[in-house]
């Protein structure tokens, strides 16, 4: 009896794993996004004080902006920005000097982001404009590039890091800091929690845009990041 309920739990998770998997790919369409984003744009920026023994979304930004190294007066560009939980730590490092141009598929996280930061806070400095970062471009390059959470949720992401990267100048940083599949040992039998939750919020963290950043720049860098599932990378345009 007991052989028979094993097999037949054992064959169901499986079959189960194969849905989500698919699912995945398949859900995440632009217009489902569009409507997920919609209804979380005014408490979106609470999901980083969600406490797993860590804060990892914060970790993850904090790990980015370590590694972007922005200094007072450098133009930067913020993609996906979603209701701007990026804006702080990039304000505080460029200052009244700089200008970050912050872009979103989603008006209602830009909305968001202007109620917070540029009508809360006073920060004239920033342009919000709302763009497909898969067909962005924009009059004047910047000194650095960053996504955070946003790759894994991009429908046409290569073509965003193509446009990201076009619009970088030569010597500038390109960050990411995303989720991603973990490929730590202990955490292989809880696969299928990872494949429920690209379900659940609309991602592929099956995606691995560090290896395009790898392949194409300079002083390559990666931290991997709370046991695996998130990740911080950045990578500077080669000179010309
Ligand atoms: C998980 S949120 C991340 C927001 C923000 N970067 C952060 O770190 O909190 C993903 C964001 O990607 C945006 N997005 C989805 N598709 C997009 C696209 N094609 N172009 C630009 N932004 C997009 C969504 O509207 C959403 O705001």
């Amino acid at each position: 009896m007991f052989k028979r309920q094993f097999w037949f739990g054992l064959v169901a998770g499986l079959a189960l794993g194969a849905v989500l998997r698919q699912r995945r790919h398949t859900g995440l369409t632009q217009t489902r996004l569009d409507e997920y984003y919609r209804k979380r744009a005014s408490f979106y920026n609470l999901t980083d004080y969600l406490y797993l023994g860590q804060f990892p979304r914060i970790t993850m930004r904090e790990t980015v902006m370590d590694m972007l190294d922005l200094k007072p007066g450098m133009r930067v560009l913020d993609f996906a920005c979603g209701a701007g939980a990026n804006f702080p730590y990039i304000m505080e490092r460029i200052g009244t000097t700089g200008k970050l141009v912050a872009t979103d598929y989603s008006q209602d996280m830009l909305d968001s982001a202007h109620t917070q930061f540029v009508l809360g806070k006073g920060w004239t400095n920033i342009e919000l404009v709302q763009a497909d970062a898969a067909e962005m471009t924009f009059d004047e390059p910047f000194d650095a590039v960053l996504c955070t959470l946003g790759l894994a949720v991009i429908p046409r992401y290569e073509k965003a890091v193509d446009r990201a990267w076009e619009v970088l100048k030569p010597g500038g940083i390109f960050a990411v800091g995303d989720l991603k599949e973990s490929t730590r040992w202990y955490t292989l039998p809880l696969r299928f929690i990872t494949d429920l939750m690209d379900v659940m919020i609309i991602a592929d963290s099956t995606r691995r845009p560090w290896e395009w950043m790898q392949a194409n720049g300079d002083n390559y860098q990666f931290r991997d990041l709370f046991h695996g599932y998130f990740y911080a990378a950045t990578v500077q345009k080669p000179q010309v």
